[in-house]
This record gives structure tokens, C-alpha cells and sequence, in this order.
């Protein structure tokens, strides 16, 4: 008995320090800016370098220089928080997210997330590159994430709920706001960007899917398919934070002629349609703030 109140009380103080040490790390980031960002944004594969363009930065922080915090490894991803202003609008811009593909567990790989939230932001920006499943996608496209199905291994969420973040089981009937994704679909069209609306589905990787797994991810009725974002806006929805997401449709998954895909040419077509992707975001920005 004696062992496990010793147990009990264990336990809490890990969770206890966890949320701790999230808290320490805010307001390690916090001490950087004056004004409380309006939007977090996580930056995808290759789509980071469209922000340094635009971006005004009051400040950046790299992972390494917070105490702690675990590494981003993708060589495409600088690994860096920037505090700055687009288009007047202050953001918090995630650049390198962790991805399960590296070995982070799913709680890692959402910590930014939190730590926005905890920095006082509820309005969440989610990035990604995808191959494109649905036969009418074409390269370059973007498409503006109406709803997800989560094939990853686990979830974030799993473990004792940490009520100051949410409930125990938040509700996923609409993870993407309904407004803010036919607002940006709209936008776009105006823009005349090329512009879906789609399913993401969210599979581990590392590896790319086989022919039998893209006929399988169709039929359960995804239109893209990529390694990230559905554990950002689990956690997100958890913390009861709006949400859109775009994805930019890096290579088409035709079953007919598929042909082999490297990260170099997710990363070309990923840099080429971000400046599309920049101008959309751009004006949503603008009209969402
Ligand atoms: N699968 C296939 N194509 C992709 C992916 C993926 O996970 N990400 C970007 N292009």
C-alpha cells in the first residue's frame, strides 16, 4: 500500500514537472518578444523559405538554445522558433517540425504546439507537403485540409490527461474550422491559385507508400497523404485552438505510372508552389486577424 501511494505520488510529480518544464520553456520563448503572436505557424517540408521573404523577424530562437528541447533532424528543416510580422501581423512561425519518421514520440513531436498555447495562441496555421491521391489533384496544387484520418502509430494524447490543456476526449467532429477553410478556398479562387479542398490522410513513413497502399488510402477516401500535421491539430483541437491547413501537392501517387520520388523533387515543387502559398496565407492573415 505504502508502495503504491509512493508510486501515486511519483507519478504526479513527473506529469507535474512535464507541464512545468512546458511552462519554463514559454517563457524562455516569451522573454524574446514584446507582443503576444497572433497565429502560430508550422512551416512543412521545403516551405520555410517563402516565410524568410516575406517575414518580418523581431526575434529567433533556435532549438538547441532551449534548455532541453529535442533537436529537429530533417534535413530539410532549420529547427527554429521566429517571432515576427507578416504583412503586419504578428506570428510565431515553427520552422522544423519533428516528425515520428525520426524516432520523436508523438508527445515531442507536438510540444511546439503546446508551447504556443502556453505563449497565449489559439489560432494555429498547419503546413505540409502531400502526395496527391485523388486522380484530379495535379502538381503544385494546394489543398486546403477539410479533415483528416490518423493511420500513425499512436497518439499524443494518449496517457493522463493534463486537464489545463483539455478534456480527456476532445471532440474531432470538425478539426478544421469550417469558416477559415472555405474563407481560404475562396481566397485562393480569387487569387486564382489552384486550389482543392481534400482528406489528409497521416501514415509513419520514412518510407514512401507502395502502389497496394495508395489504392488502399483512396478507397478509405483520403485526397493527399503525408508523414505529419494530424498530431499538431490533435493537440491543438485538445487545447481548443481554430485551425486551418494547407497542403501543397509535391507529387501525384498514380497507380498506373508511379514513378520513383526523391526529397528533392518534394522539396523543387514544395519551393516552387510556395510563393502561391505565401500569397494566400498572406491575405488570410490579413482577413483572419
Ligand atoms: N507519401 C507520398 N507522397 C508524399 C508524401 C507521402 O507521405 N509526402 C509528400 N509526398
Amino acid at each position: 500500500m505504502l508502495y503504491l501511494i509512493f508510486y501515486a505520488f511519483v507519478l504526479a510529480s513527473v506529469i507535474d514537472i512535464e507541464y512545468n518544464r512546458l511552462l519554463q520553456w514559454a517563457e524562455h520563448l516569451g522573454k524574446a518578444v514584446k507582443q503576444v503572436p497572433k497565429f502560430g505557424l508550422v512551416a512543412g517540408t521545403g516551405l520555410g523559405s517563402f516565410m524568410d521573404q516575406q517575414l518580418e523577424v523581431d526575434a529567433e530562437i533556435k532549438y538547441e538554445d532551449i534548455p532541453g528541447f529535442p533537436l529537429a533532424t530533417a534535413e530539410s528543416h532549420s529547427g527554429r522558433f521566429v517571432f515576427g510580422r507578416w504583412r503586419g501581423v504578428p506570428v510565431l512561425v515553427m520552422k522544423g517540425r519533428f516528425h515520428c519518421y525520426e524516432g520523436y514520440n508523438l508527445e515531442q513531436v507536438t510540444l511546439p504546439v503546446r508551447l504556443m498555447k502556453l505563449l497565449g495562441i489559439d489560432k494555429l496555421i498547419v503546413t505540409n507537403a502531400a502526395g496527391g491521391l485523388n486522380p484530379n489533384f495535379q502538381l503544385g496544387d494546394l489543398m486546403i485540409i477539410t479533415d483528416h484520418i490518423d493511420l500513425l502509430p499512436g497518439n499524443p494524447l494518449i496517457g493522463r490527461n493534463e486537464t489545463r490543456f483539455g478534456p480527456r476526449f476532445p471532440d474531432m467532429s470538425q478539426p478544421y474550422n469550417i469558416l477559415w477553410y472555405n474563407l481560404a478556398f475562396e481566397t485562393a479562387q480569387q487569387l486564382k491559385i489552384p486550389v482543392r479542398k481534400g482528406v489528409y490522410v497521416a501514415v509513419s513513413g520514412p518510407n514512401l507508400e507502395t502502389r497496394a497502399e495508395y489504392r488502399f488510402l483512396r478507397i478509405i477516401g483520403a485526397d493527399a497523404v503525408g508523414m505529419s500535421t494530424v498530431p499538431e491539430v490533435i493537440v491543438a483541437r485538445h487545447m481548443n485552438m481554430k485551425v486551418l491547413a494547407v497542403s501543397v501537392i509535391t507529387d501525384i501517387c498514380d497507380l498506373d505510372s508511379l514513378e520513383v520520388l526523391t526529397l528533392e523533387q518534394v522539396i523543387a515543387t514544395a519551393d516552387k508552389a510556395g510563393s502561391k502559398l505565401a500569397m494566400l496565407l498572406g491575405s488570410l492573415l490579413t482577413e483572419l486577424n
